[in-house]
């Protein structure tokens, strides 16, 4: 029998995290296996590579159901069906009700483009450049009710460079995020990242030391 997690991968659009998170899982030693990619929109282009990977998805048409639970009662069959333990959210843009975010407690991540907890939201980049931080990123977190809110598994940073707009910063932090990704959903799934408190502890951490400036001085 595989001790590896049985992990949901929920989209809504691309995918390209998605195909960070199954590329890693294929590794031998990696401690979760992709049992499902879930979509919320019939047209989310990841789904059709996922298919095509011969994983197994479902799409759950948000659009048809009368009320956020109907959706979610929806999904969890679905999740049930293919006995899913951990849930990755990646790039999956609904908001779920606090009942189903409690159900999946510390079993539900969640990937977004900023250093949380600021720029919290959509347009994280073009924020971040109005704001003029000087070091942005992305976060991976466990799912909260409140949006992009919950204990932090793993970050990374970005510089933000004279000129960048929008465009050039998210596709900077989306190298970073199909790194963290993996690494984090790693971590979860072996137990090795533990919440307590609203904050992670993270086991086996290197204990490196490393500081990011930028300007790069
Ligand atoms: C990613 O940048 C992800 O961090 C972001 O959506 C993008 C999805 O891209 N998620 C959020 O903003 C969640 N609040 P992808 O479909 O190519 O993975």
């Amino acid at each position: 029998m595989s001790t590896k997690k049985r992990t949901a991968i929920l989209i809504s659009g691309r995918g390209s995290n998605m195909k960070s998170l199954v590329e890693a899982s294929r590794g031998a030693d990696y401690p979760a296996e992709i049992v499902l990619v879930a979509s919320n929109r019939p047209d989310a282009a990841g789904i059709g590579w996922a298919e095509k990977q011969g994983l197994r998805t479902a799409v759950i048409d948000h659009k048809l159901f009368p009320s956020r639970e109907a959706f979610e009662t929806n999904l969890q069959s679905a999740l049930e069906e293919h006995g899913v333990e951990l849930i990755a959210l990646a790039g999956f843009m609904r908001l779920m009700t606090p009942g189903f975010v409690e159900r999946w407690r510390d079993r539900m991540i969640n990937i977004h483009p900023s250093l949380l907890p600021s720029f919290k939201g959509l347009d994280t980049h073009a924020r971040a450049i109005e704001a003029g931080v000087k070091i942005t990123g992305c976060t991976v977190h466990f799912v909260r009710a409140e949006m992009d809110e919950g204990p932090i598994i793993a970050q990374a940073a970005v510089r933000v460079l004279p000129g960048d707009d929008p465009e050039t910063l998210a596709a900077r932090v989306l190298q970073t995020e199909h790194r963290v990704y993996p690494a984090a959903l790693r971590l979860v799934a072996a137990g090795q990242a533990q919440s307590k408190d609203q904050k992670v502890t993270i086991n086996q951490h290197s204990g490196e030391t490393d500081t990011l400036f930028s300007p790069a001085i």
